[in-house]
């Protein structure tokens, strides 16, 4: 695309897309110079008054169609609740404009998959999410000890994330949240997919998962605590545990490999690395009870929301950046494609199904019995009055 500067729409003006108007292309536009916010849509009246009155120069729309053809945008920015998310995306592609949409991708998989068949029907266009944490250098150096094999053979990897803690005023402010009909989850597809997208990033799709999830504490249908156990092809073992209601929390995540242990928390990475991996020190070490001897090394991570503004911008400004640049061809490394949604929304489904159905989940997953198994929960929760 041969263009100076990449013009931005956002469809939804609610709490995400406001944010992104106000610190993407307002307060730290600076970072982001090629990128402008040329136009904002919401179906709510409200919502697009305040728009109206915190931009005024900036064009609105209540039916994201007529922004869509209105020549204003190169890129259509998804801020809405999830289950419209592939449909919005997928009429972007079909008015030929570029998508950076906000996670999950979408609820279940089948709408996704759809989605993906889309892009792939318009390699012109750029299609990326907004995995915002993917720019974090903790994530992207674990990558890196994986993918260049230092980590050995992945044998184990272990994320508790259980510090998303939302009180019953977040539940009680109605709306989409916490809802199955709204939303399509809780935890798991809400503040989840950003830590269910990093699993499989660093790890992998698991073939096998087997979970509980529960209502824990709060007046909703949907789940605020999981607990999963999957495996890998390699036969590598994971778990991965979260919840909205353990105050405090935590948030920890340890991958051990033949070659030594990574753990990310409170803002650090511990790598402690063998000095030989482990498979080929068991059979040469004669010692009773040795083991292999290690090295630590330590590298810390942000010093907080957009202060270390000398390198790379990280978090939501890193993207929009990282996704501008690559449209503008000024780099070649794109931090989050669109079409790798579907992984970290596989293994959201299939904790999911796996906690319904009280059954280990196998991978492919059963698309059908998803949705089917979903569709309950949805009447159920009419049903009770729970539901938005
Ligand atoms: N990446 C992150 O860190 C992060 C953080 C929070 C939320 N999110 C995501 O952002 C998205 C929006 O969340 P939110 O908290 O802003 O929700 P919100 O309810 O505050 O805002 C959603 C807005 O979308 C509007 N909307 C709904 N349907 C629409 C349509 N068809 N056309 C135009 N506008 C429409 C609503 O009127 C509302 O103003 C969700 O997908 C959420 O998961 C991402």
């Amino acid at each position: 695309m041969e263009k100076k500067v990449i013009k931005y729409g956002l469809v939804g003006f609610g709490k995400q897309g406001s944010f992104y108007a106000k610190v993407i292309f307002n307060k730290f536009s600076f970072l982001n110079p090629d990128a402008k916010l040329a136009a904002i849509c919401d179906i709510d009246e409200k919502r697009l008054e305040e728009a109206k009155r915190l931009y005024p120069k900036i064009p609105t729309f209540t039916d994201y169609k007529e922004m869509f053809k209105s020549g204003l945008i190169d890129v259509v920015m998804v801020e809405t609740p999830h289950y419209i998310h592939p449909t919005i995306v997928i009429d972007a592609f079909n008015s030929g404009l570029n998508v950076l949409c906000d996670k999950p991708a979408g609820v279940y998989t089948k709408q996704v998959r759809e989605m993906n068949e889309e892009a792939e029907k318009h390699p012109e266009l750029l299609f990326g999410l907004m995995f915002n944490q993917r720019t974090n250098p903790l994530y992207i150096k674990a990558k890196e000890l994986i993918d260049s094999n230092r980590l050995g053979k992945l044998t184990r990897i272990v994320w508790i994330i259980t510090d998303w803690y939302r009180p019953d005023a977040y539940y009680n402010q109605g709306g989409w949240r916490g809802t199955w009909n709204g939303e399509g989850g809780g935890v798991l597809i809400n503040q989840c997919p950003h830590q269910l997208d990093l699993f499989t990033w660093l790890a992998g799709l698991p073939v096998s998962v087997t979970a509980t999830a529960k209502t824990v504490g709060r007046n909703i249908a949907v789940e605020n605590d999981v607990s999963a156990v999957c495996e890998f092809a390699n036969g590598a073992t994971g778990v991965f545990i979260t919840s909205t209601h353990d105050a405090p929390g935590t948030n920890r995540l340890e991958i051990t490999g033949e070659g030594g242990k990574i753990v990310i928390e409170n803002d650090t990475l511990v790598f402690t690395e063998n000095e030989q991996m482990e498979s080929e020190f068991s059979k040469t070490n004669t010692v009773f009870m040795g083991k292999p001897k290690t090295k630590v090394t330590k590298m810390n991570g942000y010093i907080g929301y957009l202060k270390n503004l000398k390198k790379q911008p990280p978090q939501h400004v890193g993207i929009v950046r990282n996704y501008t640049d690559f449209l503008l061809k000024k780099t070649d490394k794109f931090i989050a494609p669109g079409k790798e949604g579907i992984i970290g929304l596989t293994f959201s489904n299939a904790i999911h199904l796996s906690a319904w159905t009280h059954k280990t989940v196998t991978l492919p997953l059963d698309e059908e019995e998803f949705i089917k198994e979903l569709e309950k929960r949805k009447e159920e929760e009419n049903k009770n009055n729970l539901g938005i």
